[in-house]
């Protein structure tokens, strides 16, 4: 495996030691400090990488965008919503539960999982049903990684995400009859869940992840629509059934349980054969491409669906 040594902060962003909350070594023996709370909050680490559809060829998007143009509906409905209206969202302490049809049921502390996990930096382009598209670096470990200690066994078919629920800390959570039903719900064919490029994140651009992308724990799956990757992750569970999911509930007309990126197949009120590449050439001109199929990840999936009909699993 190919390893890289993720720049190092300046020594006025490293956290004083008394407010790590977790620290350890890593295969290559380097050390992962996180930050609690306010402040600087880098992984002062060496992090994995992997070539190849790990490493996106594409130009990172900045910063600024990735924080400050979401969709997460739990703290409103506009893309500046979730960076304005998130700052009182407490991600520690934090337990996310490994449960239903595995040998090892288990509760994590979200620290304790990242000491567990090694971490990787994984650049992956990310494709919005709304047709905007970004490039995040994300620091995070394999969904794989974490279902092979929970032992699933033979029956489990399907793994279902669900988000946390905290209106008093989430006031998206209060809102009125236009409101998605909470918690926010996902899931993942196990087979989909086991593939290398589905990652769990627990941060991006070298540091723990914002509220607003989905702190402490997000789930990242590149050749879908970006709606796939639930945030704030406080349960998954192993099943038998296909298990609901938000949006496909919300509209199942307009969004589909598989929700693989297709420009071939148009969402109902919009062509998806392109996109608007964020922070590249702004809202008018330039910064658009074309859409790939599985966003470019065909090489690494297409074989999970052998003869599905894509059109109809849209
Ligand atoms: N997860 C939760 N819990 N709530 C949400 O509203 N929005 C989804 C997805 N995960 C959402 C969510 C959608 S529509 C997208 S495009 C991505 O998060 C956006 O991730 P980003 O804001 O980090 O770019």
């Amino acid at each position: 495996m190919a390893r890289w040594s993720y720049p190092r902060p300046s020594s006025s962003e490293i956290t004083p030691r008394g407010v790590w909350l977790s620290r350890r070594s890593l295969l290559a023996g380097a050390t992962l400090g996180m930050a609690v709370g306010a402040g600087p909050r880098a992984f002062a680490a060496a992090l994995h990488t992997r070539p190849g559809p790990f490493q996106a060829a594409e130009k990172p998007t900045p910063l600024e965008d990735v924080t400050h143009y979401n969709n997460f509906y739990e703290f409103g409905l506009d893309k500046t919503d979730p960076s304005t209206r998130s700052g009182q969202f407490r991600p520690r302490p934090w337990t996310v539960s490994v449960e239903g049809l595995v040998a090892r049921p288990r509760v994590w502390d979200i620290d304790a999982l990242i000491a567990a996990l090694p971490l990787e930096e994984r650049l992956y382009r990310m494709r919005c049903v709304e047709a905007w598209s970004m490039v995040i670096p994300w620091d995070g470990f394999p969904l794989a990684s974490l279902l092979a200690l929970a032992e699933p066994l033979g029956s489990a078919r399907y793994v279902a995400f669900e988000s946390v629920v905290r209106p008093a800390e989430m006031p998206g959570q209060t809102g009125g009859l236009d409101s998605l039903a909470w918690p926010y719900v996902e899931g993942l064919r196990l087979d989909e869940a086991m593939n290398p490029l589905t990652l769990l994140a627990v941060g991006l651009y070298g540091e723990t992840l914002p509220n607003q992308n989905g702190a402490p724990l997000r789930l990242v799956v590149p050749w879908k629509y970006g709606f796939k990757g639930i945030k704030s992750i406080t349960r998954i569970r192993l099943v038998e059934k296909m298990p609901p999911t938000t949006w496909n509930q919300m509209n199942p007309a307009e969004y589909g349980f598989f929700a693989n990126v297709n420009p071939e197949v148009d969402h109902p009120r919009w062509s998806q054969a392109s996109e608007r590449v964020i922070g590249a050439g702004g809202f008018f001109g330039g910064g658009r491409k074309k859409t790939l199929m599985f966003n470019g990840y065909g090489a690494q999936v297409a074989g999970l669906y052998g003869t599905m009909n894509l059109r109809s699993f849209y």
